[in-house]
């Protein structure tokens, strides 16, 4: 049985909702959990990190412990094997929605972001109510990160045929709309959408908030759009690859034009990217950890894990080398903990209003961070105490 947290329920003492109250850090901190076998990285270097269940509770109730915003948990679909290689990498995933709705009850505080493929197959109506529902287990601690999908392989699982990629965010848009019409209609509704119709329909209980918070991935300018009109959360990847230099050239300016786009929609959107941090006590024992895993890479996964990043119609990742995918994750922060509060600060400088880390070695990586680095963001004025 996975243990539950012992952090004290923040809302009782403020009454915020949670993205308000993770808003109020200068950098809002996220954990990405492992819920694909391998995780970020196709390597075999050694490690306690596990797909399952219990280690995702474990990684989730810890992270609340020690003051982390949100985790999330992306969603995949793939072939026997994964991608492949003698360590059959990612194999074995457990779906995002479920492992979220399970770990509502055993945390009090921690934002859970579940990412679901709405072409694959879902009516507006089906998500509509299983989100207010994890919405209600979770006291308004859930999110829900909108994909459209970008890989072909995914589609014919499904027996559906690929969608050209701008369509899907504009089947996105309507999703979400009716959507939100569902969360907040006192009324019965009846639509005929371009892709979804529905009669009488009627979604009870409402969302706590008022609506599910949404959140999107996208880099395109198609996704971007989407993502201005009905996210909260906007998850950013590198336009300059995983180099923490390049990347923060960058930056300033793709945060800023997100930023003015929701603006646009009179909105406010947060932002937040996820670096891959290997973290030791010393800058040399950090990158030879980075080293050990780029040893220990197994070949055909990690071409595979490439190739599907380096193809496909999605804007993401372009930038990133076939070595940035065998460590993982989007921008790369090795060193010292001193050296990774300072990328962080750079990041925040560069306009990202939060970081949701990967790590190679959950639990472990997962408490040398809490120990080490959180009480040095306090210092440097990116978390509050
Ligand atoms: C942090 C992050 C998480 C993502 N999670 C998923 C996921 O779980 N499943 C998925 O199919 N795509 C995922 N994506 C891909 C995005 O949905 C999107 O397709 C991609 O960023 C490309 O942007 P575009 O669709 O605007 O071209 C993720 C992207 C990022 C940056």
């Amino acid at each position: 049985m996975p243990r539950i947290s012992t952090a004290p329920d923040l809302s009782r003492a403020d009454g915020l909702a949670p993205l308000e109250r993770a808003a109020r850090h200068p950098l809002m901190l996220g954990l990405f959990i492992p819920l694909q076998q391998g995780a970020w990285s196709p390597s075999t270097a050694p490690r306690s990190t596990s797909w399952d269940f219990e280690y995702n509770a474990e990684c989730t109730v810890r992270a609340e412990e020690l003051g982390f915003d949100l985790v999330f948990g992306l969603a995949q679909w793939l072939g026997k094997g994964g991608y492949g290689g003698a360590m059959r990498f990612r194999e074995n995933a457990a779906d995002p929605l479920l492992v979220t709705a399970g770990l509502a009850p055993l945390t009090r505080n921690i934002i859970l972001i579940s990412t679901v493929h709405i072409l694959y197959g879902w009516h507006p109506l089906h998500l509509a109510k299983f989100a207010a529902s994890i919405d209600h287990m979770s006291g308004g601690r859930w999110g829900l990160n909108v994909v459209t999908g970008y890989k072909k392989s995914e589609y014919e699982m499904f027996g559906l045929a690929p969608i050209e990629h701008d369509l899907r965010y504009a089947m996105a848009d309507e999703f979400s709309t009716l959507m939100r019409r569902l969360w907040t209609s006192d009324e019965n509704l009846t639509v005929e959408g371009r892709w979804w119709r529905m009669a009488d329909a009627f979604v009870a209980p409402k969302p706590i908030h008022g609506h599910v918070l949404m959140v999107n991935a996208a880099s395109s300018g198609a996704g971007l759009a989407y993502a201005a009109k009905h996210s909260d959360l906007i998850f950013i990847t590198s336009p300059a690859g995983a180099d923490l230099d390049r990347a923060c050239e960058a930056l300033p300016a793709h945060n800023r034009a997100i930023k003015e786009r929701a603006r646009g929609f009179g909105r406010e959107v947060k932002t937040i990217i996820n670096p891959h941090v290997i973290c030791r006590d010393t800058e040399a024992e950090a990158r030879a950890q980075y080293r050990a895993i780029l040893e220990h890479q197994d070949p055909v996964a990690a071409d595979n894990f490439y190739a599907t990043f380096a193809g496909g119609d999605q804007a993401s990742w372009k930038r990133a080398t076939r070595e940035d995918w065998v460590i993982g994750g989007n921008v790369h922060v090795v060193g010292s903990p001193e050296q990774v509060v300072d990328a962080f600060a750079r990041l925040h400088a560069a306009g990202c209003d939060g970081v949701q880390v990967n790590f190679y070695d959950y639990l472990p990586d997962l408490e040398l961070f809490g120990a080490r680095v959180l009480p040095l963001l306090v210092q440097a004025g990116l978390r509050l105490a």
